[in-house]
């Protein structure tokens, strides 16, 4: 859903006018607000989309960590799917189940994976191994602690790199990323499990990318997946439990989205119903698709700037405040909060404080006479969780909307409080 706008032009988050968030909460901008009620809905959409069968849905925390978004989820029954330990332990304080948490990541660290193997009664659903090195280590640390580790292995299914139509920074399932296991080392991985009796393999994995607008290639690749899953099976294993496909799935930051989470879904039954293995568990692990189109940035304009021919509107976010442009050469629609029926726009080039020619958020077309505040869309996702303190800037205020008000406030880091931190040692 995100953003709406009122007949008199001012513009809408959950149901409240964003104008009252900044004149009612005291906050400083930049800040972010996010729609619960909306994340909520776009969760228990894709859980509906696969009916009857057996599957988990595990939020990838990294696109939004923010404590109100994860107790919204796990009280929709999601789990998760987490990459640190302190991500781990967040999910677990926000109400995860651990035997609904999934653990990738390709360099996690030995007391990373000892939080893992040691939640709760059983530890959490699995470690997902990532390489042949990996498996010695877990099954190390599993037998010092006197558990039985469930673990997964990551698959790295070499999908083509030009066939996943993302930015290269945000592919992962092909020859060269740095993540997984590679197709040829499949055997000697499922050998070097077996032969530690600390260990019990209960799935296979993979995650091939990230803002996916076309189903073909994570078809495909689950397909991969599900060939391996079919082969451990007749090869005996009873405890292979589930099938994780991944995230990615893609969302329309303004330029279209001709897919949605179900159709990706939709495409993977099929290859799950080819292989027979329909009674595994299928779990999927989707971050943006859920939380993206659902926050904002809320900015004051400081003030236009011309020059020659170059026409700027500076803004008080900047790239520290959601560095996705600048990262991934990726767009954000920015538009004003109050916009009146007769205003004639220009466009404007968006830009922030940050001492950087990256600190730019492309060219908007905007009123001649600038609004006061803008709002940066489509924000939910790698926003808040990729920003950062650089030229001694705030970490932003977050601000959560349910039912048509603000029912939870973070207030971030002060520039103030940064300035004594540098101090401290
Ligand atoms: N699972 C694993 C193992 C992942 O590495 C990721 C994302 C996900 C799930 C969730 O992917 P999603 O459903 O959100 O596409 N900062 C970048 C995105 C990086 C994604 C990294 N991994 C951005 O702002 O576009």
């Amino acid at each position: 859903m995100g953003v709406s706008r009122t007949a008199a032009g001012d513009l809408l988050l959950g149901g409240m006018l964003l104008s009252d968030v900044v004149s009612q909460a005291s906050v400083d901008t930049p800040f972010y607000a996010y729609d619960l009620d909306a994340m909520d809905r776009e969760a228990r959409d894709l859980v509906a989309s696969f009916g009857e069968v057996p599957h988990l849905v595990a939020y990838a925390v990294k696109a939004n960590t923010a404590g109100p978004v994860l107790r919204r989820f796990a009280t929709a029954g999601l789990g998760a799917d987490v990459v640190s330990g302190s991500e781990l332990s967040v999910a677990m304080r926000a109400g995860v189940l651990p035997e609904k948490i999934v653990f990738s990541g390709v360099a996690k660290r030995d007391d990373e994976i000892a939080l893992a193997f040691g939640a709760g009664e059983r530890g959490i659903l699995a470690i997902q191994l990532e390489s042949l090195e990996e498996i010695p280590r877990a099954a190390a640390v599993a037998r010092r602690m006197g558990r039985k580790g469930r673990v997964a292995l990551r698959i790295n299914p070499s999908v083509d790199k030009e066939s996943l139509a993302t930015h290269s920074h945000i592919s992962t399932g092909h020859d060269e990323a740095k993540f997984g296991i590679s197709l040829d080392d499949v055997t000697d991985a499922l050998a070097a499990v077996k032969s530690h009796n600390a260990l019990e393999l209960v799935g296979v994995n993979m995650h091939i990318g990230s803002q996916l607008t076309d189903t073909s290639a994570y078809v495909d690749a689950a397909r991969k997946l599900y060939r391996i899953a079919k082969d451990i099976r007749d090869n005996g294993c009873t405890s292979l439990a589930y099938v994780d496909t991944g995230g990615g799935f893609g969302i329309d930051y303004g330029e279209g989205c001709a897919v949605t989470p179900a159709d990706f879904v939709r495409g993977v039954r099929k290859a799950q119903a080819e292989f027979g293995l329909s009674d595994l568990m299928w779990v999927v692990e989707p971050g943006r698709a859920l939380v993206a189109a659902h926050g904002v940035i809320v900015s004051r304009v400081i003030a236009p700037k011309r020059s020659g021919r170059c026409q700027w509107l500076l803004i008080d976010a900047g790239m520290n405040d959601l560095i996705r442009p600048a990262l991934y050469q990726a767009r954000h629609r920015i538009v004003p909060l109050a916009l009146k029926l007769n205003d004639t726009s220009v466009d404007f080039r968006v830009v922030g404080p940050v001492c950087e020619s990256s600190d730019d958020f492309g060219i908007h077309a905007m009123p001649e006479r600038p609004p006061t505040h803008v709002a940066i869309l489509d924000a939910g996702a790698y926003g808040f969780t990729m920003a950062s303190q650089y030229n001694g800037r705030a970490l932003p205020a977050e601000v959560f909307i349910e039912g048509g008000k603000v029912t939870h406030f973070l207030p971030g880091i002060s520039a103030s409080e940064w300035v004594e931190r540098r101090l401290l040692g």
